[in-house]
């Protein structure tokens, strides 16, 4: 059985007017209208313990979207337990037929939650109509069809069988149970993270971020409306350092599909080399964990072209995408330039909710995050080493909003050039057009992460050495494009050193990791 490669999910454009654009206001009125009481879902059960967490939308904290009910150990054993319940059924319930429930997901998605899944991921994590269409819509949609292509190609590779011996592969699930923990940032890998490791066979414990519980919980129906067998994924709110007290210590613990901050990943990764010979089996363990992604331009670069790489690559969905370029290496020919187009794009760029259309910035995710942000403002506007010369401003009082930023620093290893901020912060550094080599070097060293990059130029000799030279330096590299919006079955997604284990999302590269072979040898 083979699945061919499917097309990429067309994107709709919500425009003014458009059915598409009603039909989705209509679904962000109804979420508002009634308050959401969100349950875990744990061994194809609702659990809703009373100890509950409001949900409120980033850009208008006054409004409670609902809330939605915690679990403490007791729970996660349970989630635990009953993955494990349903291991030995899902494992041998033919691939084609677990296949089909995600495909059936992806098309109830495309066809009928389209705007449930959007009008979520627009309230409880402050996207853009445009930005959640390409997340929970399109990007979701995509993982679950070319996920199951993908599998298909791995079932089908086999080794060679010489004359009077057949030799065969059985691509087996995992021995035990895998833990998806999710982010808030992309409604698709919280989608993804889960739904992947469980169409190779295994069963899920799925823990999303507290700020990202309303998009899960759409996701869950519909996995459960698309025929998804109970306790295969079990969802649950709780501690995360419990879940790792209690999950890390478990002996059928087989894998954690992790994206989230590098810090959390390392204390989960000690933790479980703490409790290695505790377990039946080695687990896996993937993670994507963070960026400070570079956007480097040469001296024949295009000035329209690098300000719009910022401009976009910096500040869409508020710079909240691991992806979303933070640094910036401009040549000293064309930098006035570049910056007097960006700072005139920025100004076009209107800030407000996600239920006025017209705004393309909206809130950051939660107050910690703002604090953190506004912080780096803040040093940078004390420090005359460093020039704010677009946004630094930034209110609490409806919602998390900080002005798009742009900080113009004389030292390419300013602290905003080299730590990860996670918001609509961009730093820029001049260099000096005839020193190219140089600013490589620089790039290549200033920060630990290494997931997304850019180099613009029309000089091709520049392009194949920034290529060669940054070969560590991005997972995702891009020649005259934002280092964002990787796009599933075109651009694998994910990096190494300090960003990851580097198992693209979105390819046979990742799904290789939830599978754990027997190699079959028959004389005939
Ligand atoms: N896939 C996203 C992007 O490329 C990040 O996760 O922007």
């Amino acid at each position: 059985f083979h699945f061919a490669a499917p097309v990429n999910e067309p994107v709709y454009s919500y425009a003014p007017g458009s059915p598409e654009r009603v039909a989705l206001k209509k679904q962000l009125a109804a979420f508002k209208a009634q308050e959401a009481d969100i349950p875990m879902y744990i061994g194809g059960k609702e659990v809703r313990t009373g100890k509950t967490q409001e949900l409120r939308p980033p850009h208008e904290i006054k409004h409670k979207l609902g809330q939605f009910h915690t679990g403490d150990a007791t729970h996660i054993n349970d989630a635990i337990t009953a993955a494990l319940q349903a291991r030995a059924q899902w494992a041998d319930t033919p691939w084609e037929q677990r296949a089909g429930i995600f495909l059936k997901a992806a098309e109830l998605i495309a066809t009928k939650y389209r705007y449930h899944l959007n009008a979520a991921t627009m309230l409880g994590q402050s996207k853009n109509a445009y930005q959640a269409e390409i997340d929970s819509a399109c990007e979701l949609i995509d993982f679950l069809r070319f996920n199951v292509h993908y599998l298909s190609e791995i079932y089908n590779q086999q080794p060679y069988s010489p004359q009077g011996i057949h030799n065969r592969l059985e691509y087996r699930p995992l021995e035990g149970f895998v833990l998806a923990v999710t982010p808030f940032n992309f409604t698709a890998i919280a989608g993804n993270l889960p739904t992947s490791a469980a169409l190779c066979g295994n069963v899920v414990v799925w823990k999303p971020a507290d700020t990202q519980v309303y998009a899960a919980n759409v996701i869950m129906k519909v996995l459960i409306e698309a025929g998804l067998p109970a306790g295969v994924i079990n969802l649950i709110y709780t501690d995360g350092p419990l879940l790792g007290d209690v999950a890390f210590s478990h002996p059928d613990f087989a894998g954690i599909h992790f994206t989230g901050s590098t810090a959390v990943f390392q204390q989960m990764w000690k933790t479980i080399g703490t409790n290695i010979s505790k377990y039946k089996t080695y687990p896996r363990i993937v993670g994507e964990t963070g960026g400070k992604d570079f956007v480097l331009a040469h001296k024949s670069a295009d000035v329209d072209v690098t300000a719009i790489a910022l401009a976009r690559g910096a500040f869409e969905y508020q710079g909240q995408k691991c992806s979303a370029a933070s640094r910036a290496y401009l040549p000293s020919n064309i930098a006035d330039a570049v910056k007097a187009k960006l700072v005139a794009e920025l100004a076009t760029m209107k800030m407000g909710t996600t239920e006025d259309f017209s705004n393309f910035i909206n809130a950051v995710i939660d107050e910690r995050s703002f604090n953190k942000i506004t912080n780096y403002i803040e040093n940078a506007k004390k420090d005359p080493k460093a020039k704010i010369i677009a946004g630094g401003t930034y209110s609490k009082a409806e919602g998390y909003f900080i002005a798009p930023t742009v900080i113009e620093v004389t030292d390419p290893h300013y602290v905003t050039m080299c730590e990860e901020i996670f918001g609509p912060v961009l730093t820029i550094y001049t260099y000096d057009a005839e020193k190219f080599e140089e600013i490589i070097a620089t790039v290549d060293s200033t920060s630990s992460y290494a997931l997304t990059g850019s180099i613009i130029a029309q000089d091709r000799y520049a392009i194949d050495l920034a290529t060669k030279k940054l070969v560590n330096s991005a997972g995702n590299f891009y020649i005259n494009d934002k280092p964002t919006g990787a796009v599933v079955g075109q651009q694998p997604f994910g990096g190494a050193r300090a960003s990851g284990t580097n198992d693209k999302a979105g390819s046979m590269l990742n799904l290789y990791r939830w599978l754990s072979a027997r190699t079959i040898k028959e004389t005939l």
